[in-house]
This record gives structure tokens, sequence and C-alpha cells, in this order.
């Protein structure tokens, strides 16, 4: 949901912003601008519709010696994507900028009092309107020092943002500041980086400061970083914090997209989840996030697990996880959802709320609904130090490392392995769970990352066939029962997102109660069909799509006779619990969305209208 960058230092900034855009584009690609002050301390704009790419085309005659700017990558939300919607934006009299991440919410409201000022405005963004009510505090109070004039301005404004602001008149300084969208502050010697997340300045500092919500940050050369409370200036020590992050991590690594290599990282990255939490040798699960929580987890009412798109789809893998083994009753919901349908919720209820980035705007304020309501929160995010692992009571991180594709792979198989986890370890704590049927569950778990690493060592060929067979279809069906119900769904999403190729996912079961209506010869069926649960089921479910001549391609496992038999296409994957079934399951269908999609052409790592991180609800 759109990326800022600024930089003040030594280096030449167009070239820090634009290398910095470039990491941040997953976050937003359908416009990109930088500014620069000259020498001179004069504005240089450069903006436009289109990628990172189109503004390095247009920004030939920048000044680029410039130490000094910010840029933008965006993802529409008020006005559709055009140069003039671009950022940044430039107040009336030419003197303020502005990059933001966010939504103004009464923008309308401080638009309309602005026009009767006579201020005019270029855009339809409600940046313009933020900048422009920068200049008026400062018109009408001459003497009103650039910081103070963006805390009033900001202490006008409701909604989400983080903001990076620069003055003419007040050349080599940034104000920056955030409310519900994340900012880092990089930290080098003689020089400071400003962005959405540390990845534009990981090669540079690893020295970093997160603004807390509701803080601003006054940043220059010769004062150094100064950081204050929106709302009262009052003055707070930066808390700087060493970045754990590195380049290696943030690049591709020589995959041709983001999105193959994190799917190919996954038996290290489901070890990383696991390791020093899972010691199957020794019996042991560790797990210090939930150590001092237990008694509050396994005696919860009920547990309600919040979360948006693929997260969601882990979250309903936990449900099947924790009702099984740590028999407490679990509810799963769309964040979105939750938070408006003023739910049912008590001090008795613990909610885990799961988020990739921990940053997405609908699952933070179902969190803070639920924190109001009394519930304990416990988070699992893969950011760390993102907003929503911070404001949650307790949690656990996945560890899977940085997730740039915008369509979640590696981050789904690290949330299965942490619900795994959590259930498992509660299971065993509360006499739920037997001692053999723990060592069963945890000496599979452990072996999980090798079956993951064989899936991707085998599938390959047979999925890129399917893909070709099946880049051009229209529709698609996903199918799966009991814990691979979910993986079908995530499937489909996996498919809707990357290729642009209807599908919907189902329970097999209910596919006699309407979707076979949509059976005949064109139509591919992906079913999961392990031999775990209720195989002899899925095998009727087959026959049943055959009988009306779909086309099956079966996931299986290897020696599986009977699906092989009746379906066109087979993927084998190796044998394991059903828990742990859909992590194994979800290999090949990330893969075979991955390509199709690259058999169509799409932008697989950017899909259209798509973010990776959705800090708009
Ligand atoms: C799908 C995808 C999205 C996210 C969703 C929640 O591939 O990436 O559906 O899963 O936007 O994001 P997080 O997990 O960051 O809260």
């Amino acid at each position: 949901m759109c990326g800022i960058v600024g930089y003040t230092g030594f280096r030449d900034a167009y070239d820090v912003v634009i290398n910095g855009l470039r990491r941040l584009e997953y976050r937003g690609y359908d416009s990109a601008g930088v500014i620069l002050e000259t020498e001179k301390g004069e504005f240089e704009v450069k903006k436009t519709k289109g990628k990172v790419d189109d503004l390095v085309a247009i920004s030939k005659s920048l000044q680029s010696t410039s130490k000094i700017g910010m840029g933008h990558t965006r993802w529409a939300t008020h006005g559709v994507p055009s140069d003039n919607n671009s950022h940044p934006h430039v107040s009336n009299n030419g003197k303020i900028a502005i990059v933001h991440n966010g939504i103004i919410e009464n923008y309308d409201t401080i638009k309309t009092m602005l026009i009767n000022k006579n201020f005019e405005f270029k855009s339809e963004t409600d940046t313009e309107v933020l900048v422009n009510l920068i200049q008026y505090f400062m018109d009408k109070e001459p003497t009103l020092d650039f910081p103070e004039a963006v805390r009033y301005a900001l202490n006008e404004v409701y909604g989400a943002y983080a903001v990076s602001v620069m003055h003419e008149d007040f050349p080599g300084q940034l104000v920056v500041a955030r409310l519900g969208s994340p900012l880092a502050v990089g930290i080098g010697t003689d020089e400071y980086f400003v962005a959405s997340d540390a990845s534009p300045f990981v090669e540079f500092t690893k020295e970093a400061v997160y603004l807390e919500e509701g803080h601003m940050a006054i940043i220059s050369l010769d004062s150094g970083i100064d950081i204050r409370t929106i709302t009262e200036n009052t003055k707070i020590e930066p808390a700087i914090q060493e970045l754990k992050l590195n380049l290696e991590q943030i690049e591709k690594g020589g995959y041709e997209h983001f999105m193959l290599k994190e799917i190919f990282e996954q038996p290290k990255s489901i070890l990383d989840t696991m390791r020093g939490r899972l010691l199957a040798d020794e019996g042991i699960i560790k797990m210090a996030g939930i150590w001092d929580h237990l008694e509050r987890l396994t005696n919860a009412e009920r547990i309600i697990i919040i979360a948006c798109g693929t997260s969601w789809h882990a979250g309903l893998i936990g449900e099947y996880l924790i009702e099984e083994f740590a028999r407490v009753p679990v509810e799963v919901e769309y964040a979105s959802e939750f938070r408006y349908r003023n739910p049912i919720i008590s001090s008795k209820d613990v909610v885990i709320a799961i988020s990739q980035s921990g940053e997405t705007a609908d699952t933070m304020a179902a969190i803070k609904l639920a924190k109001e309501k009394g519930a304990f929160v416990f988070g699992i995010c893969n950011v760390v130090d993102s907003s929503i692992s911070r404001y949650t009571d307790a949690g656990a991180y996945t560890h899977a490392g940085p997730e740039i594709g915008v369509a979640s792979t590696k981050a789904f198989t690290a949330q299965l392995t942490i619900l795994s986890l959590i259930a498992i370890k509660l299971g065993n704590h509360n006499g739920n769970l037997g001692k053999a049927d723990f060592m069963r569950l945890i000496t599979e778990l452990e072996a999980i990352p090798k079956k993951v690493e064989d899936v991707l060592k085998t599938v390959d060929e047979a999925v890129k066939t399917i893909a070709k067979k099946f880049a051009d279809a229209t529709n698609f069906l996903y199918l799966g029962r009991g814990y691979n119900f979910p993986a079908a769904l995530e499937g489909a999403l996996k498919l809707k997102e990357i290729s642009y190729i209807h599908a919907e996912g189902y329970p097999a079961a209910e596919m006699k109660h309407g979707p076979i209506a949509l059976i005949d010869e064109n139509m591919p069926i992906v079913i999961i069909a392990p031999k775990v649960g209720h195989y002899d089921k899925i095998v009727s479910n087959v026959q049943e799509i055959k009988a009306r001549k779909g086309q099956v391609i079966a996931i299986i496992n290897k020696g599986d006779t009977q699906v092989a038999a009746m379906a066109d296409y087979i993927i084998e994957i190796p044998e394991t619990s059903e828990c742990f079934s859909p992590i194994l399951a979800s290999v090949p269908l990330q893969l075979l969305s991955y390509y199709i999609a690259v058999e169509r052409g799409a932008n697989v790592d950017q899909p259209r209208n798509l973010a990776k991180s959705v800090t708009v609800e």
C-alpha cells in the first residue's frame, strides 16, 4: 500500500531513492515519483503513472548530484493511477512537498475548508489536501516552524499515514511521521534514510529506529534525529535497533522471480520457523512466545483466529489443528468482518491474529477491538517489529525471512508450521494429546522440511506440463477435504492472484451442492487427494468428476494407484500425517499458479491491482 523513501547525506539522493523505490515496489506499483532539493534549495519533481522503470525513463533531466530527496511508489486509493495523482504532492505555494502512505479519512472536509480559502487542487488525492493544510498553518502563522506546522496539520487529520515532508525554506530537513502505517529511519554515519521498511537502506546501515504510532521525527545532518509525539510535542529518546535483515534475503538470487525463489526457499523457511522450538529427539516444543501464556491459551473458552487472505486460510487449518489436538473450540474470522460486526467476545477468549506483513489494516483494527473487549491477543507475524507484532499481548514470529513476491507462499507454510507447533504444544500441556501421539507428531513435523525439499525436486516437470496444457483455461475448481479444504481455497487464491484465471476452492463433498453443474470436459479440477483422512470419499468425488468428463489434476501420495488410474494428470507428494499434508500439497499448488502465470506472460511478482501489505481497509 504505497512505499515511501527519503534520504539526506553525502550520497546522490536520486540513486538512493530510486534503488529504494525498486525495493519497495512490492507495496504498490501503479505510479512512482521522486523529488530532489537542489544545491540552490529548489525542488525538482518527476512523477508518472507506471512503474519505477517508467519514472527512471522520464527522470534523465534531474540534477542527480542532489544529496537530499524523497520518493514514492503508489497503490491508488483516492484517485485513479495518473501523473497528477502520483506523489510527491507539492503545496500551492510550491514550497512544501510530501510523500504519503495511508488514507486521510477526513480529507473532504479539510479540502472544502481549503477551497474556501482559495487553495487549488491538481489531483484527486487526500495527500494533496494534507500538504496544503501544512501551508495553510504556515500562512496563518508566518513565524511557525516547519515541523510545528506539520504537527498542527497531522493533529487535524484522522486516518492512517506514514509521511515524509520537505520545505524549500528549511533546506536539509526531512519531517516524517506515522500513525497506522509503518516507517523506519536508518541511521548511518553522516546520513539518514527514511523508508516504509528497512529494505531500501539495508546495505548502508544496520542501525534503525522504527517510529512508534503517533510519533514524528525531524531529521537533518546538522541536528540528527529529533523524535516527538504528534499530539503533545513531547520529546522521545530514539530507540535504535540493530537490523537483522541482509541484502541477500531481499534479492532474487538467480531466480527469475521472487515468488519462485520464495517457493524454493520453503525447506529452509519451515526449518527456520521450527529452529530452537522443536526438539523432537528430546520430546520438547519450546516456544518462548507461548511459555508464559500456556494456561491462558489452554483455558480459553474459545480461541478466535482473525486474519485476511492467505493468512486466513492458514487460520482455517489452525482451527482444525487446535481443535484436534488441544480440544479448545476455535472460530476463524475475516478480520474485516470481525471488526465491524460487534462480535461477542470477553476476557475468557483468546484471539490469535495472523499476518505475514504485520501491517494489515483490517487485522490491526480487529486486534484493537478484541483488546478493548478484554481478550488476550496473540500475534503470528513474519515481519519483525511490525505494528501487529508490537501491538499484540504476546506472539511468535514465523521467521520465514522477507517475502517480496506479492503472492504469499513461504509465509503461508511457515504459518502452518507455527500453528502446528502451538496446537501440539497446547494438546501436550492440557493432556488431550497422549505422549505417544505427541512424539509421533513432532517427529513427523521435524521431517517436513526434507519432504518439502523432495516435492520441489520431483514435481517441477509434471507441474510445468500441466501449466502449459491449462494456461488458457478460463476457470478452475480446487477441491480438498478436511485439512486440505483450506489448502484448496489457498490454491485457488494463488491462481486468481497471479494468472487472473477465475478459480474457486470448495470442500470436495460440497461439489454436489452446486459446483458440479460447472463440470464438463473443459473444466480443470485440481483435487488434493493424499491417502489420509477420508481418502475413500475423495476417490468417490474423483469418480463423480470423471463421470461428467471433467479434467482431473490430482495431488496424490507416491505409489497411489486408485486416484492415479482415474486422474488425467497426477502430481505425487510424499506421505505425511493428515494435519501436515496441506504443507506438502501447497507447494505444487504454488508452482502450478506460478507456471501458469508465466505461460500467460503475467507479472508474477507484481500482479495487477494488488499490493503486498494492505495498510488501508
Ligand atoms: C495472498 C496474499 C494476501 C495476504 C493478505 C493478508 O497471496 O498475500 O491475501 O495474505 O493480504 O496479508 P497479511 O498476512 O500480511 O496480513
